[in-house]
């Protein structure tokens, strides 16, 4: 038991790293606050950054593009989360990557979020997310690649 939170543990602090990394890329021009996110998919870590565009609302979070990494390497299950963001208190995954999340997570996969200053939350994506739409809420349309991890 101690061993499954001790290596969870250092799996995080891992994650953290790639993600405070890929803050550093960041394209943020517009809202100047770089965020930066490290999924871990099939044992391997995929990162993201926040991407602005000068047509704001086409702007991507940095949680979504490291799922949409992992997912594009042949990923269908994310087991953890990490992101880097702020400088005094921990920002938080937004609304949207916490559903975007919840497609490809179990309820009980970890996330940690922290800010540059070291202060971090550790918690789950059902916590983030409790009661959340997904793909059981849509009638059933066989077995594609649309298969979700709950099928
Ligand atoms: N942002 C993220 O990358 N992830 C979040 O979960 C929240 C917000 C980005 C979007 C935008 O580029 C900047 O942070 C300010 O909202």
């Amino acid at each position: 038991m101690l061993r499954r939170v001790k290596r969870q543990k250092a799996r995080l602090s891992g994650l953290l790293r790639a993600a405070a990394r890929a803050r550093k890329n960041a394209y943020a021009p517009y809202s100047g606050f770089p965020v930066g996110a490290a999924v871990l998919a099939g044992g391997r870590i995929f990162t993201g950054c926040n991407l602005e565009n000068s047509s704001y609302p086409l702007g991507m979070c940095a949680e979504r593009n490291a799922v949409g990494k992992a997912v594009s390497a042949g990923n269908r299950r994310i087991d953890a989360l990490a992101v880097v963001a702020g400088k005094g208190r921990p920002a938080a995954p937004c609304g949207g990557c916490r559903q975007v999340l919840s497609e490809f997570c179990a309820p009980d996969a970890p996330v940690i979020y922290a800010s540059t200053s070291g202060r971090s939350v550790t918690t789950d994506v059902g916590s983030l997310l409790p009661d959340s739409f997904g793909p059981a809420d849509l009638p059933a349309r066989g077995r594609g690649s649309r298969t979700h991890l709950k099928a």
